[in-house]
């Protein structure tokens, strides 16, 4: 059994057999996150060893037992973790954790601890854990319930599950305790985070985004954000089952893939954008040449030709950054049948909308926008950073005729995220660009904080339509549903 496994048996009974035996292990109980909960335990003190003819009781198993079991754990751990050679390598996993034993058992019996031999296990264990992997962070982070973790400073941590916030009662020592598991986070990846340059973007092992800021910009300690990376993607039919769209409405969205649609979904922070760019991506055939261009490689197509490119941040000194819009040029050097942008933010929209003009039909990106029209005029201003003195009705025209649809996805009120609008890009009007919405989600009514309401064609057929024909895509004639 692995050793995370056996921490997570051990610690019902470490903290405390008679109490909350139910507590799903998922989000531990208070305290469980290695936190001292109020009156705080005397953590980084000089320890003063718990008196010897209290100690059995202490550490029997009720509420004042499990107090004393933490706060032991905590001096222990601040020892060793100070009298751990910090030139040690920390993937040397092996002699790190024979370090850990050895100095464990010296600290442990210098200290006086008077604990039986499960719990000196237990507490081995725990400590390891804290010291090789990432604290508190580890029972959220092995849940895969949850999609976000979000510890704001010390004593609060939030997760999202079902599109929903929750406060866990997972805390951590303090700020420095904070700062260790960033600083553990990025090591890997050579990224440095100090008052000097106090934010930064990594990845964990296993994929999940993570964004650390610290103090003095963040003012309420060091704070953690971790997008949850899940080994299996969702798919069309998860989709339709949480309600994001319908069965038609992807039927549509595949159709306007395989004929090579410009397409951008556009939605507001964690309304799922690259979810859906993955889906529609998955739409692409198989013998098509896809090249990706990502901050940080969150797409998983499964397709085998697939070249996947990641920008990179600036090192330490500040210097060797490929930004995205160097990688989207870059890409169009690549023979790409398609070009899949994880998200436009700047000046690589205008490289985008160009390859969209230029002959790469069938790209896809994603980009930060509240209404399908706001993706429009964000895009203008994308294309204005860019650097280029164009005016801006040459940056429309190249707008209108670049894209041709937009998938607005929002994150609604009760947490269900929803395809809001897919919106045909039909062209200019003057100095306006006409859109028209093919399908949209209308709300009906709140019924006990769930968000009713329906998807549905809007009646009108899609200017593009001959573009399926040509393709020998047909799609059932009913699909855009009746306008009376
Ligand atoms: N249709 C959906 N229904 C429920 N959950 C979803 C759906 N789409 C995405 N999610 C979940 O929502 C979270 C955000 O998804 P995603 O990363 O796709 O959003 P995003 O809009 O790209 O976010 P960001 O703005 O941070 O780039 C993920 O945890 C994902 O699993
Ligand atoms: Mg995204």
């Amino acid at each position: 059994m692995s050793l995370l496994k056996r921490i997570e048996r051990a610690r019902p009974a470490a903290e405390g057999e008679s109490q909350e035996p139910n507590v799903p292990a998922a989000i531990p109980p208070a305290g469980q996150g290695d936190a001292p909960q109020p009156p705080a335990p005397t953590a980084g003190g000089t320890p003063t060893p718990p008196p010897p003819a209290a100690a059995p009781s202490r550490f029997a198993g009720a509420m004042p037992a499990r107090e004393s079991f933490r706060e032991a754990k905590f001096r222990v751990q601040n020892r060793l973790i100070n009298e751990l050679d910090p030139k040690l390598d920390l993937t040397n996993q092996v002699e790190v954790r024979r370090q850990i034993e050895e100095l464990f058992g010296r600290i442990a019996d210098e200290e006086g601890l008077a604990l039986t031999r499960a719990e000196r296990v237990r507490m081995l264990e725990q400590i390891t854990d804290e010291i090789l992997g990432l604290g508190p962070l580890e029972p959220l982070l092995r849940d895969e319930t949850l999609t976000e973790v979000m510890v704001n400073g010390p004593q609060q941590v939030y997760i999202e599950r079902d599109g929903k916030l929750e406060l866990t009662n997972v805390t951590f020592q303090n700020d420095e305790h904070v700062m260790k598991i960033i600083q553990r986070i990025i090591a890997p990846i050579g990224r440095r985070v100090d008052e000097s340059s106090p934010m930064v973007d990594a990845r964990l092992a296993d994929g999940s985004r993570v964004n650390a800021i610290i103090p003095p910009l963040s003012l309420v300690g060091p704070v953690i954000t971790i997008r949850k990376f899940s080994a299996t993607p969702f798919t069309v039919d998860d989709l339709i089952r949480f309600g994001t769209a319908t069965p038609e409405m992807f039927e549509f969205l595949e159709a306007c893939v395989k004929a090579r649609l410009n397409i951008f979904v556009s939605g507001g922070t964690g309304s799922g954008k690259t979810t859906m760019l993955n889906i529609l991506s998955s739409f692409i055939p198989d013998d098509e040449r896809i090249v990706t261009v990502e901050d940080a490689a969150e797409l998983q197509l499964r397709q085998e030709h697939v070249i996947t490119l990641e920008a990179r941040p600036s090192n330490i000194e500040g210097k060797g950054a490929i930004p995205i819009r160097e990688l989207v040029r870059n890409s169009l050097r690549m023979r790409p049948d398609r070009i899949v942008v994880g998200e436009c933010r700047s000046g690589e929209a205008l490289d985008m909308l160009q390859a969209m003009n230029t002959g790469h039909d069938g790209s896809m990106s994603t980009g930060h926008a509240n209404t399908p029209r706001d993706m429009l005029s964000r895009l203008e201003t994308m294309v204005l950073m860019a650097g280029m003195d164009l005016p801006l009705r040459a940056i429309r025209e190249q707008i209108s005729s670049a894209v041709d649809l937009i998938v607005h996805q929002n994150r609604l009120k009760d947490g269900t995220r929803k395809i809001t609008n897919i919106t045909e890009v039909q062209g200019m009007e003057g100095d306006v660009i006409v859109m028209q919405d093919v399908f949209v989600f209308e709300q009906t009514d709140v019924v006990d904080g769930k968000i009713q309401g329906k998807l549905k064609p809007t009646g009108i057929r899609p200017h593009f339509v001959e573009r399926f024909e040509t393709a020998g895509i047909h799609l059932p004639p009913n699909i855009f549903g009746s306008p009376f």
